[in-house]
Protein backbone atom coordinates (compact mmCIF):
# COMPACT_ATOMS: atom_id res chain seq x y z
CA UNK A 1 0.00 0.00 0.00
CA UNK A 2 1.11 3.41 -1.14
CA UNK A 3 0.70 5.50 2.18
CA UNK A 4 2.39 8.12 3.60
CA UNK A 5 1.69 8.53 7.74
CA UNK A 6 3.04 10.06 11.14
CA UNK A 7 2.76 7.46 14.08
CA UNK A 8 3.31 8.72 17.72
CA UNK A 9 4.02 10.75 20.15
CA UNK A 10 5.83 7.44 21.88
CA UNK A 11 7.43 8.64 25.32
CA UNK A 12 10.58 7.07 24.31
CA UNK A 13 11.92 5.87 21.02
CA UNK A 14 15.07 3.47 21.36
CA UNK A 15 15.89 3.56 17.57
CA UNK A 16 18.91 0.64 18.21
CA UNK A 17 20.84 2.64 15.57
CA UNK A 18 24.62 3.98 16.30
CA UNK A 19 25.30 1.16 18.14
CA UNK A 20 28.64 -1.13 17.41
CA UNK A 21 28.32 -4.94 15.54
CA UNK A 22 30.62 -6.35 17.71
CA UNK A 23 31.26 -5.85 21.94
CA UNK A 24 30.28 -4.81 24.94
CA UNK A 25 27.22 -1.95 24.95
CA UNK A 26 26.24 -0.06 27.52
CA UNK A 27 22.73 1.37 28.60
CA UNK A 28 24.71 5.39 28.19
CA UNK A 29 24.86 4.26 24.72
CA UNK A 30 21.40 3.86 23.89
CA UNK A 31 20.04 6.60 21.50
CA UNK A 32 16.81 7.57 23.87
CA UNK A 33 14.58 9.87 21.59
CA UNK A 34 11.61 11.28 24.08
CA UNK A 35 8.29 12.39 22.68
CA UNK A 36 9.04 11.08 19.25
CA UNK A 37 7.67 10.65 16.10
CA UNK A 38 8.01 8.21 12.71
CA UNK A 39 7.00 9.06 9.44
CA UNK A 40 6.40 5.80 7.35
CA UNK A 41 5.95 5.11 3.59
CA UNK A 42 5.92 2.90 1.13
CA UNK A 43 6.80 0.67 4.13
CA UNK A 44 9.99 2.25 4.96
CA UNK A 45 10.88 5.22 7.37
CA UNK A 46 10.79 8.15 6.01
CA UNK A 47 12.00 10.68 9.01
CA UNK A 48 12.15 9.98 13.00
CA UNK A 49 12.09 13.04 15.42
CA UNK A 50 10.21 15.04 17.55
CA UNK A 51 6.33 14.38 17.05
CA UNK A 52 5.22 17.98 17.04
CA UNK A 53 8.23 19.11 15.10
CA UNK A 54 7.60 16.31 12.84
CA UNK A 55 3.78 17.37 12.58
CA UNK A 56 4.61 21.23 11.81
CA UNK A 57 6.86 19.80 9.08
CA UNK A 58 4.14 18.28 7.32
CA UNK A 59 0.77 19.61 8.32
CA UNK A 60 -1.09 17.54 5.84
CA UNK A 61 0.05 14.16 6.75
CA UNK A 62 -2.33 11.90 8.34
CA UNK A 63 -1.73 11.17 11.97
CA UNK A 64 -2.03 7.80 13.29
CA UNK A 65 -2.27 9.42 17.18
CA UNK A 66 -1.83 7.28 19.79
CA UNK A 67 -2.65 8.66 23.80
CA UNK A 68 -1.32 7.64 27.03
CA UNK A 69 2.55 6.14 27.82
CA UNK A 70 4.16 4.50 24.45
CA UNK A 71 7.72 3.18 24.40
CA UNK A 72 8.70 2.26 20.81
CA UNK A 73 11.90 -0.09 19.78
CA UNK A 74 12.82 -1.84 16.39
CA UNK A 75 10.51 -5.56 15.54
CA UNK A 76 12.24 -8.27 17.20
CA UNK A 77 13.93 -10.54 15.00
CA UNK A 78 13.97 -14.25 16.44
CA UNK A 79 16.88 -15.65 13.96
CA UNK A 80 17.48 -19.44 14.73
CA UNK A 81 13.67 -21.24 14.86
CA UNK A 82 12.19 -24.85 14.14
CA UNK A 83 8.77 -23.97 14.03
CA UNK A 84 7.75 -25.99 11.02
CA UNK A 85 7.23 -29.62 13.16
CA UNK A 86 4.30 -32.72 13.60
CA UNK A 87 3.24 -33.73 16.57
CA UNK A 88 4.96 -32.76 19.93
CA UNK A 89 7.67 -34.16 22.28
CA UNK A 90 5.86 -34.05 25.80
CA UNK A 91 6.94 -37.29 26.71
CA UNK A 92 10.61 -36.33 26.04
CA UNK A 93 10.65 -33.71 28.81
CA UNK A 94 8.93 -35.79 30.93
CA UNK A 95 11.76 -38.20 30.54
CA UNK A 96 14.71 -35.31 30.67
CA UNK A 97 13.12 -34.24 33.72
CA UNK A 98 12.96 -37.17 35.28
CA UNK A 99 16.69 -37.98 34.93
CA UNK A 100 17.40 -39.37 31.33
CA UNK A 101 19.77 -36.88 28.98
CA UNK A 102 18.49 -35.22 25.88
CA UNK A 103 21.08 -38.24 23.88
CA UNK A 104 19.99 -40.70 25.92
CA UNK A 105 16.38 -40.10 25.38
CA UNK A 106 17.92 -39.86 21.35
CA UNK A 107 18.89 -43.36 21.37
CA UNK A 108 16.09 -44.83 22.79
CA UNK A 109 13.55 -43.42 20.16
CA UNK A 110 12.74 -39.84 21.27
CA UNK A 111 14.49 -37.05 20.30
CA UNK A 112 14.62 -35.16 16.84
CA UNK A 113 14.23 -38.38 15.31
CA UNK A 114 10.89 -38.77 17.03
CA UNK A 115 9.75 -35.23 15.04
CA UNK A 116 10.84 -36.44 12.22
CA UNK A 117 8.50 -39.78 11.90
CA UNK A 118 6.03 -37.00 13.21
CA UNK A 119 6.70 -34.90 10.34
CA UNK A 120 6.87 -37.08 8.04
CA UNK A 121 3.21 -37.90 8.81
CA UNK A 122 1.94 -34.40 8.39
CA UNK A 123 1.10 -32.94 4.91
CA UNK A 124 2.08 -30.00 3.80
CA UNK A 125 -0.94 -28.62 4.06
CA UNK A 126 -0.82 -29.66 8.26
CA UNK A 127 2.45 -28.19 8.55
CA UNK A 128 1.37 -24.90 6.75
CA UNK A 129 -1.56 -24.70 9.60
CA UNK A 130 1.13 -25.21 12.17
CA UNK A 131 3.53 -23.02 11.00
CA UNK A 132 1.17 -19.92 10.83
CA UNK A 133 0.18 -20.70 14.67
CA UNK A 134 3.34 -20.55 15.43
CA UNK A 135 4.13 -17.91 13.51
CA UNK A 136 1.14 -15.61 14.15
CA UNK A 137 2.29 -16.12 18.01
CA UNK A 138 5.60 -15.04 17.32
CA UNK A 139 4.02 -11.72 15.73
CA UNK A 140 1.75 -11.13 18.86
CA UNK A 141 5.06 -11.31 21.29
CA UNK A 142 6.61 -8.52 19.12
CA UNK A 143 8.66 -10.66 16.36
CA UNK A 144 8.55 -9.46 13.12
CA UNK A 145 11.40 -11.49 11.50
CA UNK A 146 11.32 -15.23 12.03
CA UNK A 147 13.85 -17.47 10.72
CA UNK A 148 12.83 -20.81 10.15
CA UNK A 149 14.98 -24.47 9.69
CA UNK A 150 13.66 -27.32 8.25
CA UNK A 151 15.20 -30.32 9.53
CA UNK A 152 12.52 -33.07 10.47
CA UNK A 153 11.98 -34.24 6.65
CA UNK A 154 15.89 -35.80 5.99
CA UNK A 155 15.29 -36.63 2.52
CA UNK A 156 14.86 -34.57 -0.49
CA UNK A 157 11.25 -34.97 -0.71
CA UNK A 158 10.58 -34.55 2.82
CA UNK A 159 12.56 -31.21 3.30
CA UNK A 160 10.87 -29.94 -0.10
CA UNK A 161 7.67 -30.66 1.63
CA UNK A 162 9.25 -28.64 4.86
CA UNK A 163 11.04 -25.78 3.00
CA UNK A 164 7.30 -25.50 0.70
CA UNK A 165 5.34 -25.43 3.87
CA UNK A 166 7.61 -22.72 4.90
CA UNK A 167 7.48 -20.79 1.72
CA UNK A 168 3.38 -21.26 1.75
CA UNK A 169 3.07 -19.77 5.13
CA UNK A 170 5.70 -16.72 4.78
CA UNK A 171 2.74 -15.84 2.37
CA UNK A 172 -0.02 -16.26 4.68
CA UNK A 173 1.45 -14.10 7.61
CA UNK A 174 2.47 -10.73 8.38
CA UNK A 175 6.18 -11.48 9.81
CA UNK A 176 8.76 -12.44 7.57
CA UNK A 177 10.06 -15.60 8.17
CA UNK A 178 13.50 -17.01 6.72
CA UNK A 179 14.02 -20.25 5.64
CA UNK A 180 17.21 -22.53 6.16
CA UNK A 181 17.82 -26.01 5.05
CA UNK A 182 19.01 -27.96 8.15
CA UNK A 183 18.94 -31.15 6.04
CA UNK A 184 22.05 -31.99 7.76
CA UNK A 185 20.07 -32.36 11.42
CA UNK A 186 20.80 -36.24 11.74
CA UNK A 187 21.91 -39.22 9.77
CA UNK A 188 18.13 -40.58 9.47
CA UNK A 189 17.89 -43.59 10.72
CA UNK A 190 16.71 -45.02 7.89
CA UNK A 191 19.74 -44.12 5.48
CA UNK A 192 21.51 -47.19 5.18
CA UNK A 193 24.78 -45.31 3.64
CA UNK A 194 27.60 -43.23 5.29
CA UNK A 195 27.32 -39.80 6.54
CA UNK A 196 29.36 -38.19 3.59
CA UNK A 197 27.29 -40.25 1.33
CA UNK A 198 23.81 -38.88 3.18
CA UNK A 199 25.33 -35.10 2.55
CA UNK A 200 26.51 -35.61 -0.65
CA UNK A 201 23.11 -36.64 -1.81
CA UNK A 202 21.60 -33.46 -0.23
CA UNK A 203 24.13 -31.70 -1.92
CA UNK A 204 23.35 -32.91 -5.58
CA UNK A 205 19.81 -33.61 -5.55
CA UNK A 206 18.38 -31.15 -2.83
CA UNK A 207 20.57 -27.89 -3.39
CA UNK A 208 19.93 -26.99 -7.14
CA UNK A 209 15.69 -27.33 -6.14
CA UNK A 210 16.19 -25.17 -3.20
CA UNK A 211 17.81 -22.01 -5.58
CA UNK A 212 15.79 -23.22 -8.47
CA UNK A 213 11.98 -22.69 -6.41
CA UNK A 214 14.30 -20.08 -4.38
CA UNK A 215 13.51 -21.92 -1.50
CA UNK A 216 15.95 -21.31 0.61
CA UNK A 217 18.80 -19.52 0.52
CA UNK A 218 20.74 -20.72 3.88
CA UNK A 219 22.26 -24.20 4.41
CA UNK A 220 22.65 -25.04 8.30
CA UNK A 221 24.11 -27.94 9.87
CA UNK A 222 23.94 -29.74 13.24
CA UNK A 223 28.46 -30.41 14.23
CA UNK A 224 28.22 -32.43 17.12
CA UNK A 225 28.85 -36.35 17.78
CA UNK A 226 25.58 -37.71 17.10
CA UNK A 227 25.09 -35.92 14.37
CA UNK A 228 27.86 -34.98 11.79
CA UNK A 229 31.68 -34.18 12.88
CA UNK A 230 33.35 -31.14 11.38
CA UNK A 231 35.41 -33.14 8.90
CA UNK A 232 32.21 -34.65 7.50
CA UNK A 233 30.74 -31.54 7.50
CA UNK A 234 33.32 -29.26 5.62
CA UNK A 235 33.16 -30.29 2.00
CA UNK A 236 29.19 -30.04 2.30
CA UNK A 237 28.94 -26.31 3.55
CA UNK A 238 32.15 -25.82 0.79
CA UNK A 239 29.62 -26.93 -1.80
CA UNK A 240 26.85 -24.77 -0.75
CA UNK A 241 29.20 -21.85 -0.65
CA UNK A 242 30.49 -22.26 -4.43
CA UNK A 243 26.53 -22.11 -5.19
CA UNK A 244 26.16 -18.93 -3.27
CA UNK A 245 24.16 -19.89 -0.42
CA UNK A 246 24.91 -18.35 3.17
CA UNK A 247 25.68 -21.06 5.99
CA UNK A 248 25.22 -21.00 9.63
CA UNK A 249 25.71 -23.79 12.16
CA UNK A 250 24.32 -25.46 15.31
CA UNK A 251 28.17 -25.39 16.93
CA UNK A 252 28.87 -26.38 20.69
CA UNK A 253 26.23 -27.49 22.24
CA UNK A 254 27.31 -30.64 24.03
CA UNK A 255 30.85 -30.75 22.91
CA UNK A 256 32.99 -28.23 20.91
CA UNK A 257 34.25 -28.44 17.42
CA UNK A 258 31.42 -26.52 15.37
CA UNK A 259 32.47 -23.26 16.34
CA UNK A 260 35.91 -23.81 15.26
CA UNK A 261 34.40 -24.98 11.58
CA UNK A 262 31.89 -22.01 11.23
CA UNK A 263 35.00 -19.37 11.91
CA UNK A 264 37.37 -21.20 9.09
CA UNK A 265 34.43 -21.27 6.25
CA UNK A 266 33.07 -18.16 7.02
CA UNK A 267 30.06 -19.09 8.82
CA UNK A 268 27.38 -16.17 9.41
CA UNK A 269 26.67 -17.30 12.81
CA UNK A 270 27.44 -19.92 14.65
CA UNK A 271 24.75 -20.95 17.22
CA UNK A 272 24.25 -22.84 20.53
CA UNK A 273 27.69 -22.81 22.28
CA UNK A 274 26.94 -23.87 25.42
CA UNK A 275 29.88 -25.73 25.76
CA UNK A 276 32.37 -23.40 24.16
CA UNK A 277 35.14 -22.75 26.32
CA UNK A 278 37.50 -19.45 26.23
CA UNK A 279 39.50 -20.85 23.51
CA UNK A 280 35.99 -21.30 21.38
CA UNK A 281 35.13 -17.74 22.58
CA UNK A 282 38.44 -16.08 21.49
CA UNK A 283 38.60 -17.55 18.05
CA UNK A 284 34.69 -16.58 17.75
CA UNK A 285 35.43 -12.60 18.69
CA UNK A 286 38.10 -12.24 16.59
CA UNK A 287 36.24 -13.33 13.72
CA UNK A 288 33.25 -12.27 11.38
CA UNK A 289 30.95 -14.97 12.91
CA UNK A 290 27.61 -13.75 14.52
CA UNK A 291 27.56 -16.02 17.96
CA UNK A 292 23.91 -16.78 18.56
CA UNK A 293 23.01 -17.64 22.06
CA UNK A 294 19.82 -20.27 22.36
CA UNK A 295 18.62 -19.62 25.98
CA UNK A 296 15.01 -21.19 25.46
CA UNK A 297 17.55 -24.57 24.75
CA UNK A 298 19.41 -23.89 27.77
CA UNK A 299 15.51 -23.52 29.58
CA UNK A 300 14.26 -26.61 28.05
CA UNK A 301 17.01 -28.91 28.54
CA UNK A 302 18.02 -27.52 32.47
CA UNK A 303 21.73 -26.91 31.23
CA UNK A 304 23.85 -24.19 30.56
CA UNK A 305 23.19 -20.72 29.14
CA UNK A 306 26.17 -19.89 26.24
CA UNK A 307 28.68 -17.95 27.60
CA UNK A 308 27.58 -14.39 26.68
CA UNK A 309 29.60 -12.06 29.23
CA UNK A 310 32.11 -13.77 28.10
CA UNK A 311 31.84 -13.69 24.23
CA UNK A 312 30.97 -9.80 24.09
CA UNK A 313 33.61 -9.23 26.83
CA UNK A 314 36.61 -10.69 24.55
CA UNK A 315 34.59 -8.41 21.50
CA UNK A 316 32.44 -11.00 19.70
CA UNK A 317 28.88 -10.15 18.29
CA UNK A 318 25.95 -11.67 20.49
CA UNK A 319 22.75 -11.88 18.84
CA UNK A 320 19.61 -13.94 20.79
CA UNK A 321 17.47 -16.39 19.56
CA UNK A 322 14.68 -18.57 20.78
CA UNK A 323 15.74 -22.06 19.23
CA UNK A 324 11.67 -22.55 19.08
CA UNK A 325 11.86 -26.57 18.66
CA UNK A 326 9.38 -29.11 19.88
CA UNK A 327 12.70 -31.03 22.03
CA UNK A 328 15.24 -28.59 23.32
CA UNK A 329 13.38 -25.36 23.18
CA UNK A 330 9.67 -25.72 23.41
CA UNK A 331 8.59 -22.39 25.18
CA UNK A 332 9.44 -20.01 22.21
CA UNK A 333 8.88 -16.62 23.92
CA UNK A 334 11.95 -14.81 22.87
CA UNK A 335 11.63 -11.76 24.68
CA UNK A 336 11.19 -13.96 28.26
CA UNK A 337 14.38 -15.72 27.28
CA UNK A 338 16.66 -13.07 26.24
CA UNK A 339 15.65 -11.28 29.59
CA UNK A 340 16.28 -14.29 31.20
CA UNK A 341 19.32 -14.92 29.81
CA UNK A 342 20.57 -10.96 30.47
CA UNK A 343 19.96 -11.70 34.55
CA UNK A 344 22.20 -15.05 34.39
CA UNK A 345 24.94 -13.65 32.30
CA UNK A 346 24.72 -10.11 33.41
CA UNK A 347 24.34 -8.75 30.06
CA UNK A 348 22.95 -4.60 29.98
CA UNK A 349 19.64 -3.95 28.36
CA UNK A 350 21.32 -2.67 25.57
CA UNK A 351 23.27 -5.78 24.61
CA UNK A 352 20.06 -8.00 25.28
CA UNK A 353 18.55 -5.79 22.68
CA UNK A 354 20.93 -5.33 20.01
CA UNK A 355 20.81 -9.15 20.17
CA UNK A 356 17.32 -8.96 19.33
CA UNK A 357 17.30 -6.58 16.90
CA UNK A 358 19.82 -5.16 14.74
CA UNK A 359 22.73 -7.93 15.65
CA UNK A 360 19.92 -10.36 14.74
CA UNK A 361 19.86 -8.99 11.74
CA UNK A 362 23.32 -8.90 11.05
CA UNK A 363 23.24 -13.11 11.72
CA UNK A 364 20.73 -13.50 8.90
CA UNK A 365 23.03 -10.90 6.51
CA UNK A 366 19.59 -8.61 6.69
CA UNK A 367 20.62 -5.22 5.79
CA UNK A 368 17.37 -3.10 5.95
CA UNK A 369 15.91 -4.09 9.48
CA UNK A 370 16.93 -4.47 12.81
CA UNK A 371 16.89 -0.78 13.49
CA UNK A 372 14.31 2.41 13.49
CA UNK A 373 16.87 4.85 11.00
CA UNK A 374 15.31 6.15 7.61
CA UNK A 375 15.20 4.04 4.89
CA UNK A 376 14.81 0.39 6.91
CA UNK A 377 12.08 -1.13 7.16
CA UNK A 378 9.04 0.14 9.23
CA UNK A 379 9.26 -2.82 11.59
CA UNK A 380 8.55 -1.53 14.60
CA UNK A 381 6.68 -2.69 18.40
CA UNK A 382 4.81 -0.88 21.36
CA UNK A 383 5.06 -0.88 24.51
CA UNK A 384 2.25 0.37 27.01
CA UNK A 385 5.27 1.77 29.59
CA UNK A 386 7.17 5.42 29.75
CA UNK A 387 10.75 3.32 30.50
CA UNK A 388 11.93 1.31 28.14
CA UNK A 389 13.65 -0.41 30.89
CA UNK A 390 10.31 -2.03 31.47
CA UNK A 391 10.47 -3.95 28.84
CA UNK A 392 13.49 -6.80 30.01
CA UNK A 393 12.48 -5.73 33.48
CA UNK A 394 8.69 -7.38 33.01
CA UNK A 395 10.86 -10.65 31.95
CA UNK A 396 8.59 -10.65 28.70
CA UNK A 397 5.08 -10.02 30.97
CA UNK A 398 5.15 -7.06 29.01
CA UNK A 399 3.84 -7.67 25.61
CA UNK A 400 3.65 -5.18 23.22
CA UNK A 401 0.28 -3.75 22.54
CA UNK A 402 0.73 -2.86 18.61
CA UNK A 403 3.20 -4.70 16.05
CA UNK A 404 3.69 -2.79 13.30
CA UNK A 405 5.14 -4.76 9.96
CA UNK A 406 6.22 -2.69 6.63
CA UNK A 407 4.27 0.19 7.64
CA UNK A 408 1.12 -1.60 8.54
CA UNK A 409 -0.03 -1.97 12.07
CA UNK A 410 -0.43 -5.83 12.05
CA UNK A 411 -1.26 -6.16 16.12
CA UNK A 412 -3.37 -4.08 18.01
CA UNK A 413 -4.06 -5.46 21.68
CA UNK A 414 -6.87 -3.84 21.71
CA UNK A 415 -8.54 -4.99 18.32
CA UNK A 416 -7.07 -8.85 18.68
CA UNK A 417 -8.27 -11.09 15.96
CA UNK A 418 -5.69 -13.91 16.96
O1 LIG B 1 18.72 -26.45 18.10
N1 LIG B 1 20.43 -29.26 18.45
C1 LIG B 1 19.86 -29.62 17.46
N2 LIG B 1 18.70 -29.16 17.01
C2 LIG B 1 17.71 -28.50 17.78
C3 LIG B 1 16.89 -29.43 18.55
C4 LIG B 1 15.89 -30.03 17.73
C5 LIG B 1 15.04 -31.01 18.48
O2 LIG B 1 15.35 -31.40 19.63
O3 LIG B 1 14.04 -31.36 17.86
C6 LIG B 1 18.27 -27.43 18.66
O4 LIG B 1 18.29 -27.53 19.89
FE1 LIG C 1 18.26 -25.28 16.68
Amino acid sequence: MNTTQLIGPFKQLISMAKLPLKGAITDEELLILEDAGIIVENGKIKKIGNFNALVKSEPEITVHELQGNHTCIPGLIDAHTHICFGGTRANDYAMRNAGKSYLEIAKSGGGIWDTVTQTRKASQKELVQRTTKLAQRHLKNGVTTIEVKSGYGLSVDEELKMLRAISETNQKVSADLIPTCLAAHMLPKDYTGTHSEYLNGIAKNLFPILKEEKLANRIDAFVEESAFSAAQITPYFKKAINLGFDITIHADQFSTSGSKAAVELGALSADHLEASTQEEINLLANSAVIATALPGASIGLGCAFTPARKILDAGGSLAIASDHNPGSAPMGDLLTQASILGTFEKLSNAEVLAGITFRAAAALNLKDRGQLTKGFLADFIVFHTNNYQEILYQQGNLKPCMVWKKGQLVYDKHKAKF
